[in-house]
């Protein structure tokens, strides 16, 4: 057994607001500590990305779940590796809600297209996102 990384796209199925961010994440954390899951997630435009860091079988596990919940939909894993240290190992879930005219400092984050088939292409760049706002988390 070892530590893996899997990161994951998906789009809301409807406009979340502050109140129901803030109670999916307050869920969450209290179910990520137990199972010493740690991670990140980014909200944009009705669009997910997010870091799951844990034991491989307890982050495939509470992917499945996670891919089922009908606030979001077409999840799809970027990305999954094996690591040797966290990323997130602050967070039992890391969360920042970003709105574009918040972030006129971040080119990166502007420039880049918020899609699928981008992180897909890309992968590494949906990991630099989340980590770019890691210390800047929202609530
Ligand atoms: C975008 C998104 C991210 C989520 N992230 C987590 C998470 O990191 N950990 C977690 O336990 N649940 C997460 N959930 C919620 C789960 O899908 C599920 O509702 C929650 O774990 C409660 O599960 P239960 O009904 O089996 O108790 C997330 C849901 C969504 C839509």
């Amino acid at each position: 057994m070892g530590l893996v990384s899997l990161v994951y796209v998906s789009f809301a199925t409807h406009d979340m607001s502050d109140e129901e961010l803030q109670e999916l994440l307050k869920i969450a954390r209290e179910k990520n500590s137990a199972l010493a899951v740690t991670g990140m997630l980014l909200y944009r435009d009705r669009y997910f990305i997010q870091a799951l860091e844990g034991e491989e079988a307890v982050v495939d596990t509470l992917y499945e779940k996670i891919k089922q919940d009908p606030r979001h939909m077409s999840a799809l894993i970027v990305m999954k590796t094996n690591i040797k240290d966290r990323s997130f190992e602050q967070w039992s879930m890391g969360f920042n809600k970003v709105d574009t005219h918040e972030v006129k400092g971040f080119t990166d984050f502007l420039d880049t297209p918020f899609e699928h088939a981008y992180f897909e292409e890309h992968p590494t760049r949906a990991v630099a996102l989340l980590e770019q706002f890691r210390d800047r988390t929202f609530f």
